[in-house]
């Protein structure tokens, strides 16, 4: 019997907090605006490379276009995941859908999503496009859903209409003069201010902002990299070492498609400059999907909070309202591009990580069965989930019997 969630339900309107204000991309939202008005466009996908802004915008549209839907609109992160199994449950739980236990979850959410006409933002499908038959089952069942995604790559549905986003606007010549009028420009200088809060753009620095956001070809992330060095270096200076990382990039023996490579050429010269014990921590940090608690990262890779707290400074990671710190996909891929050349190091982190989490588990018996404290323990294993289900499936990988039975202790009292 599948119980359905009362019908008056209405997801809430929670999306994450974003640490800086929106740049510029007033166009966009406008032209993304008329395409979500035309009835024949149901699944809209914002396709674009890494970094360049996808899902800053999907969190503005769903937040502009929330009272526009009976039912709200809906905010699915989806990468963190790297199983299509857990879209399903990635929706439920951004939906606030209870699921049954007895029933198929696939037929749950379909049944929920039947009558609603709700806005349900899917962001970062790329890895998941062999899941994408799950968007045309929503399509046919919910005839008032809209589906917008983001993806690095079209998604390849007939339904499937395709907005190409582009990086933010950026001065063309170097003797530009108001140059603060471009987007690339103004989020250069936003967050140039965040690391250096007295940083202005004089005269001097104008030539060298353009130029630097010109390289990065407006690429919000390629630009808050690069911003994030101006208490240390000089705006030409920056630019010169993207300049000199790009020309390397373009030499054929490097094999880098053309489209990486502004971004490539933002995320060398960072890399390079960090220290090494900072480089160590982060490529193992690479491990964590979904977020990190500070004790989490100290246990697995041993980073002191004088690293995490420069890995910040130099917009390698983020730290959100409650603490935890974040990895932009993108980074976080680079990183584990360096764990991935040591892989011997690579497994002795992942197995760090595994115990971490299934003792993580274990621990929230003492709550859960002897503390009565279920809601605290539920929330915290939530902001765990997309880490502990990798160490669960890495347990169940090597056959860590020992560990499954602790961190089962800590989950029987669900039951
Ligand atoms: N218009 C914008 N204004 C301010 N910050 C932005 C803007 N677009 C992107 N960013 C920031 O740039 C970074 C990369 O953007 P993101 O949306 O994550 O890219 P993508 O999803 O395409 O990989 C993020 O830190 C994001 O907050
Ligand atoms: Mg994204």
């Amino acid at each position: 019997v599948i119980v359905l969630p009362d019908a008056t339900f209405t997801p809430e309107h929670k999306l994450p907090a974003l640490p800086t204000s929106l740049v510029g991309r007033h166009d966009e939202l406008t032209e993304i605006a008329r395409l979500l008005a035309q009835p024949a466009c149901r699944l809209l996908t914002l396709v674009g490379p890494g970094g360049i802004g996808k899902t800053r915008l999907a969190l503005e549209v769903t937040r502009l276009h929330h009272d526009d839907f009976p039912d709200g609109a809906c905010f699915v992160p989806l990468q963190p995941l790297n199983s299509r199994e857990f879209i399903v449950s990635a929706m439920a739980a951004s939906l606030q859908l209870p699921f049954s236990p007895n029933g198929d979850w696939l037929e749950q959410l379909l049944e929920y999503l039947r009558e609603k006409s709700l806005l349900l933002v899917a962001d970062n499908f790329e890895h998941l496009l062999d899941a994408v038959h799950l968007l045309s089952d929503i399509l046919i069942h919910a005839p008032l859903v809209k589906i917008l995604t983001t993806s690095r790559e079209r998604l390849n549905l007939i339904e499937e209409w395709v907005y190409e986003v582009g990086g933010l606007s950026f001065p063309t010549s170097e003797s530009g003069t108001d140059i603060e009028t471009y987007g690339a420009v103004q989020l250069f200088v936003q967050n140039a201010r965040r690391v250096h809060n007295s940083f202005v753009l004089t005269h001097a620095r104008k030539t060298a902002v353009s130029r630097i956001c010109r390289l990065v070809g407006g690429m919000p992330l390629g630009i808050e990299l690069s911003s994030a060095w101006v208490r240390v270096l000089p705006c030409e200076v920056i630019a010169d070492e993207i300049q000199r990382s790009l020309d390397i990039l373009e030499t054929p023996a490097r094999n880098i498609l053309p489209r990486h490579r502004n971004m490539r050429a933002a995320f060398e010269p960072t890399w390079d400059r960090l220290s090494e014990e900072e480089q160590c921590v982060f490529k193992k940090l690479s491990v964590f999907r979904g977020g990190f608690t500070r004790e989490a990262a100290e246990f697995v890779t041993g980073a002191s909070l004088r690293i995490l707290s420069t890995l910040v400074d130099k917009s390698l990671l983020r730290i959100s309202e409650n603490g935890r710190y974040h990895i932009h996909e993108l980074l976080r891929q680079y990183g584990e591009e360096q764990l991935d050349a040591s892989p011997q190091l690579r497994e002795y982190i992942l197995d760090l990580h595994c115990d971490y989490y299934m003792a993580f588990l274990g621990q929230r018996e003492l709550e859960i069965v002897f503390l009565g404290q279920q809601p605290e323990a539920i929330e915290k294993i939530t902001l765990e989930l997309d880490n502990v289900r990798i160490a669960w499936r890495r347990a169940v990988e090597q056959g860590c019997i020992e560990e499954i039975a602790q961190a089962a202790e800590g989950l029987w009292g669900f039951y």
